[in-house]
C-alpha cells in the first residue's frame, strides 16, 4: 500500500512541477495530456486500483482522488493565468497612444483637367458664350461629312479614328461635330456656344498625345460676324489666361469647316517673346485652331450662308493646362499618379 502512496506523492510532485513550467495555452493541453489524459501517469495509476485488496482500496482511493481534484484545480488556476498574461500582452502590443498626432486625411481637388476647363469657362462664358452639350459617340456623318470633310481625307482613316462596333458609329475625334448640333438646335436664331468635351483619336501615346482628351470648341453664329470679332475675342481670351497684355498671331491654316483658317500663337509665357525652351526659340506658342464658319458648314447647321456667317476655334484644353503650369507630358494628366495630382 505505501508504494501506491508513494507513487501517487511522486506523480503529483512531478505534475506540479511541470505545471509550472508551462507558460502557454499549448503546454498546458500537453500537460493534461501527460497526467490527467486517457494516456496520463495518474490515470494509469487510478486504473491500477483494481488491484489492491478490499482493505486498501478505500484509502488509496481516497487519497488518489484527491490528488486528482489537487491537480485539476491546479490546472484551472494555471490556465486562467496563463489567458490574464495573454490578453496583458495582446493589450499591451495593441495599445492606441492616445497621444500621438492624428492622420490628416488626404483632402481631394479638382482635376488638372478640370481645373483648366473651368477657367476656360468662365472666361468664355464671361464674353456672352454659353456651355453646349453635345455627344462623345458620333456618326461618322457628324464627325467629317457634315463638317466638310472630302470623303476621301486622310483622318477618316482607320489610325485616327476609334470604330465602334455598329457601323457608321464612331467615337468623335474632335469638338467640332457640337457645331451642328448646336446650329441644328438654334437654326436661324444667332448663337454663341462653346463645347468643352473630351476627343477620342488611335494616336501613339506619348509626351505630347494621348489617345483620349480633352477640347474647348467656340463658335459664334449672326448676321454680321466678321473675322474681327474673332480677332478680338481671342485676344481677350490670351490676355485673361495667360496674362494682361499677351500678344496673339494668326497663321494661315487650312481646316475643311473654315474658310478662310488660321492657327493661332500666343507670345512665350516663358520668354516674352525673346526665345527659350519652350518656345523652341521662336517666341511664340500655339495655342489654338480657327477660322470663319464655311458656307457649306453654315448650310448644314441650318443657316443661309447669303445672310448669316459665324467664326469657330477649337484648343486642346490640356496643352492650355501644360503651357500654364509648365507640365511637359501630356501622359501625367490620366495615369492616376497621385504625386502628380496633388501637385497641380
Ligand atoms: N477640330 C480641330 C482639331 O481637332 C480644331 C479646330 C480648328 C476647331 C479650327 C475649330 C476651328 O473650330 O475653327 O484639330
Amino acid at each position: 500500500m505505501n508504494t501506491w502512496i508513494e507513487q501517487l506523492e511522486q506523480v503529483q510532485t512531478e505534475a506540479e512541477t511541470a505545471l509550472a513550467g508551462a507558460q502557454n495555452t499549448p503546454a498546458t493541453e500537453q500537460w493534461h495530456a501527460d497526467y490527467l489524459g486517457r494516456k496520463g501517469k495518474l490515470t494509469a495509476l487510478l486504473r491500477g486500483l483494481g488491484q489492491l485488496s478490499p482493505s486498501e482500496r478505500p484509502l488509496v482511493g481516497r487519497q488518489a482522488n484527491q490528488v486528482k481534484e489537487l491537480l485539476e484545480g491546479a490546472l484551472a488556476a494555471r490556465q486562467a493565468a496563463i489567458a490574464a498574461e495573454e490578453l496583458q500582452r495582446s493589450l499591451a502590443a495593441e495599445g492606441i497612444d492616445v497621444t500621438l498626432p492624428g492622420r490628416r486625411p488626404l483632402l481631394g481637388k479638382l482635376h488638372p483637367t478640370h481645373q483648366a476647363m473651368r477657367e476656360m469657362v468662365d472666361i468664355l462664358k464671361q464674353m456672352g458664350f454659353q456651355v453646349f452639350d453635345s455627344p462623345e459617340v458620333e456618326s461618322d456623318e457628324y464627325n467629317f461629312g457634315l463638317l466638310n470633310f472630302p470623303p476621301d481625307h486622310p483622318a477618316r482613316e482607320m489610325q485616327d479614328t476609334f470604330f465602334t462596333t455598329t457601323p457608321n458609329l464612331i467615337l468623335r475625334t474632335h469638338t467640332s461635330p457640337g457645331q451642328i448640333h448646336a446650329m441644328r438646335r438654334y437654326a436661324p436664331e444667332p448663337i454663341r456656344v462653346i463645347l468643352p468635351g473630351k476627343c477620342f483619336r488611335n494616336e501613339d501615346v506619348t509626351a505630347r498625345s494621348e489617345m483620349m482628351f480633352y477640347q474647348i470648341e467656340g463658335l459664334a453664329v449672326g448676321r454680321k460676324i466678321t473675322f474681327s470679332d474673332l480677332k478680338g475675342t481671342l485676344l481677350n481670351f490670351a490676355n485673361q489666361m495667360y496674362g494682361e497684355g499677351r500678344q496673339i498671331r494668326f497663321r494661315k491654316s487650312y481646316f475643311p469647316f473654315t474658310e478662310p483658317s488660321v492657327e493661332v500663337d500666343v507670345d512665350c509665357i516663358l520668354c516674352g517673346g525673346a526665345g527659350c525652351r519652350l518656345c523652341k526659340q521662336t517666341g511664340w506658342l500655339e495655342i489654338l485652331g480657327a477660322g470663319m464658319v464655311h458656307p457649306v458648314v453654315l448650310q448644314n447647321g441650318g443657316y443661309d450662308p447669303a445672310l448669316f456667317s459665324g467664326f469657330a476655334f477649337g484648343m486642346g484644353i490640356e496643352r492650355q493646362a501644360m503651357l500654364k503650369r509648365g507640365i511637359d507630358d501630356i501622359r501625367l494628366f490620366y495615369s492616376n499618379d497621385t504625386r502628380f495630382l496633388a501637385r497641380v
